[in-house]
């Protein structure tokens, strides 16, 4: 598959890129370290990672990083190093993340499952979690590699606790929440955490800015969830459906089979059963009836309110400002 050309910035991407405007010289630097590191001799090996570097996620982890960075004091040198480490990590998981959902396109670009199958892929996403830790190592002190493994481990852990709940259609909300607390918060929590402790913030203030990605990301999550449902795959540029292919229960789907009419509850658990991801189409009108979509809504608006109060204790400043309103674009976005 040819990369199809994004034409146009969708809100989303011109909102971030108003609030990266602080931090863009260290996010420029943070790409470039990102590139250095996983530069290769082998020209397939440089093939591989130029589709992955070429094409532009939204770079929020890093940008989550630099500005929990400039919130608490001063950006210093290790910051566009980790950075890079994040959205390698963030890169890794998604490489992995599509073979296991057979997703065909990601930003805008054919998956690497899909170009070169799975195998490829997985040796891909591996070579970028070992460079995440070699380039993590590099820096003066151990915490950041501590808090990095720390956080990888509890994502894949999420993802496995994914995968064993595939299919389970009595997944309850705990389940749910311990699964994205996993798999996407902690990426988000330590990114904030690193980016405090490295500018010399004091543990109760990282601990802050640690609640702070930690609520954010569920958020997120939550969004991105009801994206699979209700988005459209131009404007995410990647493939949806496929939390229903997968049999991944997500909140608006935990909500409708708990809360709605017997009737309703019966026809969605066939479209479940089915595991398509054009069913969609007939679930959309079951989780609205339901009050399921306003729901997993007020949910993440939940969650962006706590992120935001974790914010409460630091002076105001530019950085602080644009924390603030990533939080609430977490949860407000189209792609
Ligand atoms: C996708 O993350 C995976 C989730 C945690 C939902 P992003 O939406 O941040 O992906 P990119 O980096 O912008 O492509
Ligand atoms: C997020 O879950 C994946 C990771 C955090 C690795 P999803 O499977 O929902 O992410 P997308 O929708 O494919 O980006
Ligand atoms: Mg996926
Ligand atoms: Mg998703």
């Amino acid at each position: 598959m040819t990369r199809r050309p994004v034409l146009e910035m969708d809100a989303t991407r011109r909102a971030l890129a108003d609030l990266f405007a602080p931090i863009r010289d260290e996010l420029a630097e943070a790409e470039r370290i990102f590139r250095r590191e996983l530069e290769s001799r082998f020209p397939f090996v440089q093939q591989l990672v130029d589709h992955c570097g070429d094409y532009r996620g939204k770079r929020l982890r890093p940008a989550l990083l630099l500005l929990s960075g400039r919130a608490c004091g001063a950006v210093t040198g290790a910051h566009p190093v980790l950075a890079a480490v994040v959205e390698m990590i963030h890169t890794a998981t998604l490489v992995h993340d599509d073979i296991l959902d057979e997703s065909m396109v990601r930003r805008h670009a054919a998956t690497v499952n899909a170009e070169w199958g799975n195998e490829t892929a997985v040796l891909l996403g591996d070579y970028m979690f070992t460079h995440a830790f070699h380039l993590a190592a590099s820096l003066e002190t151990t915490q950041a590699c501590r808090w990095i493994g720390r956080a990888t481990n509890r994502v894949c852990e999420g993802e496995m606790q994914q995968v064993h709940h595939r299919g389970n259609l009595d997944l309850g909300e705990d389940g749910y929440f311990a699964i994205i607390d996993g798999k996407t918060a902690e990426l988000t929590a330590v990114s904030c955490r690193l980016g405090a402790h490295y500018a010399g913030a004091d543990a109760d203030t990282s601990e802050a800015l640690d609640r702070y990605g930690r609520n954010l990301g569920i958020a997120f999550q939550i969004a991105d969830d009801v994206l699979d449902l209700w988005g459209d795959e131009r404007a995410t540029g990647k493939s949806l459906g496929t939390d229903l292919e997968k049999q991944k229960l997500t909140l608006p789907l935990i909500h409708l089979l708990a809360h709605a009419k017997p009737a309703a509850t019966a026809a969605a658990r066939r479209l479940l059963e089915r595991a398509r991801p054009e069913c969609r189409r007939e679930l959309v009108p079951l989780l609205e009836e339901a009050g399921s979509l306003d729901y997993a809504w007020q949910r993440a608006r939940g969650h962006v309110r706590e992120a935001i109060a974790a914010l409460d204790g630091l002076p105001d400043s530019e950085a602080v400002a644009a924390l603030r309103v990533l939080a609430e674009l977490s949860a407000r976005r189209s792609s």
